[in-house]
């Protein structure tokens, strides 16, 4: 775009989103993005409010209240007969930083989370009343959320959803806890991929427990490392995220996962098997503890990562012999359980097709999404189409954790290697989350602002030491 006045290049300018809240904030963080980014120096001049309504196709006066915001935030300052000019960096606030650390779905496609929320909350309302939702959880197997789960795991499971005891429960970190609290004592060893889920590791660390990294390949964990650690080790639980791996984006592929079933059964090992991004795939290959055949295996699966994380409801489906009311009763000292009027909501949408409905759309955004970062990051990034996040290893100019504070200097937030590592100094590399950016737009300019520093050697010029 080009500015009438002073005939130059508007490139910081980008077209407003829909629904990506009012339009006079969008147009102020604009004008603060490209002053983080360095499009926008001190003293450059601004384009009138005139000319900029009619680039955006909005009305002078959402214009005039931008560069009002951007004045109350130090952006600019405005002299009357010659224009704006930028005055400073601002207040480089919490609401402008754009957050790829975190591994949330986005807002669907099409409508609303908060809609179709407060949609559910008033049907659920209006048929069990507040009274029935005034209380505590006090049946874990039997209550009708579990009849709603049970169908909802067989796509995954099979006929096992409905031959199994399966639990509800507050979320699948508190089943890890409960259920290697249960499994463990403290000083023993766990085995685990090298590169896993942070909340494993921080349980594993308050409960005093020895993770112990397994050998893997392209295809994943390799079963005689299994065996091998099993052996040195004397580890009797092992933890595995199969499917679209957090942090890697791996998913194991089926002649793997049938090859550990059959070696856990061998060894007659304690399987976790954590599979919370399962529903955003159509084609994951069945679970391992499908292969295991549930003797000793423990099926992890939650809404939060398909639908909503406040949602706080998954499901632990148990392996035959277990005595369901241990994990009860480790769940109930720890959470007293779920919220009742969340699960409520979580049924209505599972039993009514609305969970279905809402994450299709879910995965239409996040195919968006990842399409943004095909097109503007490196070929050799690890990543699903449909999957939340991206596993990127640094070129070897790149320290992952200077690269992560240079991001966050320019107000971008990306998850190290560190958090996810078993071992002390892992690979150089970030795991991006696409789902936690506001909208595609800030995606798309974190993934811009990743993509020029990612090719910035800062080494060089640096003085020689001899
Ligand atoms: C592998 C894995 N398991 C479990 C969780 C947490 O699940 P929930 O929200 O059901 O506690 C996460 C969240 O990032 C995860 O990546």
């Amino acid at each position: 775009m080009s500015d009438t006045k002073g005939e130059r290049r508007v490139d910081w300018l980008r077209p407003l989103t829909p629904g990506a809240g009012p339009r006079y904030m969008q147009i102020a963080d604009l004008i603060a993005r490209a002053v983080q980014t360095g499009e926008l120096a001190v003293g450059d001049q601004i384009p009138s409010q005139r000319w900029l309504a009619t680039q955006l196709g909005v009305d002078l006066t959402t214009v005039t209240r931008a560069y009002t915001e951007a004045r109350n935030r130090g952006l600019i300052s405005s002299f009357s007969g010659r224009g704006s000019f930028v005055a400073g960096v601002g207040e480089a606030g919490d609401e402008m930083r754009i957050d790829l650390s975190m591994n949330t779905p986005p807002q669907p496609a099409s409508g609303s989370m908060g809609d179709a929320l407060k949609l559910a909350i008033d049907e659920v309302l209006a048929r069990q009343g507040i009274e029935a939702m005034s209380a505590y959880q006090d049946t874990w197997s039997g209550a009708s959320i579990v009849q709603a789960g049970r169908a909802w795991l067989r796509p995954a499971v099979g006929a096992m959803a409905g031959q199994q005891e399966l639990i509800v429960c507050a979320g699948t970190q508190a089943a890890i806890f409960s259920l290697l609290q249960s499994r463990t004592q403290r000083g023993d060893a766990v085995l685990a991929e090298p590169l896993t889920y942070p909340g494993f590791l921080l349980t594993a660390q308050q409960l005093g427990l020895r993770v112990v990294a397994l050998e893997v390949d392209q295809d994943g964990v390799l079963p005689d490392a299994i065996e091998r650690s099993h052996r040195e080790t004397g580890a009797q639980v092992i933890y595995l995220n199969p499917t679209l791996q957090n942090p890697t984006a791996s998913t194991m592929p089926e002649h793997r996962r049938k090859a550990i079933g059959a070696m856990l059964r061998k060894l007659g090992m304690t399987l976790i098997e954590d599979d919370p991004y399962r529903y955003l795939l159509n084609d994951a290959p069945p679970p391992i503890v499908t292969y295991e055949g549930g003797e000793r295996a423990y099926y992890l699966t939650s809404l939060s990562k398909c639908l909503w994380p406040s949602l706080r409801t998954s499901f632990v489906l148990l392996p035959r012999q277990h005595d369901a009311a241990m994990l009860q009763d480790a769940l109930r000292a720890s959470s007293m359980g779920c919220s009742l009027l969340l699960t409520a909501v979580a049924e209505h949408w599972m039993r009514s097709g609305q969970a279905r409905h809402l994450m299709l759309d879910i995965q239409r955004e996040v195919r968006a999404r990842q399409t943004l970062a095909r097109n503007l990051l490196p070929k050799d990034v690890n990543a699903h189409p449909t999957g939340l996040h991206l596993w990127m290893t640094l070129p070897a100019h790149w320290n992952r954790q200077l690269f992560a504070l240079a991001l966050e200097q320019q107000g971008v937030l990306v998850a190290c290697s560190d958090a996810f590592s078993v071992d002390a100094n892992p690979v150089d590399a970030v795991r991006l989350s696409v789902g936690g950016a506001r909208s595609q737009t800030d995606l798309a300019h974190a993934l811009q602002r990743i993509s020029t520093l990612l090719r910035e050697d800062r080494r060089r010029g640096v003085r020689a030491i001899v």
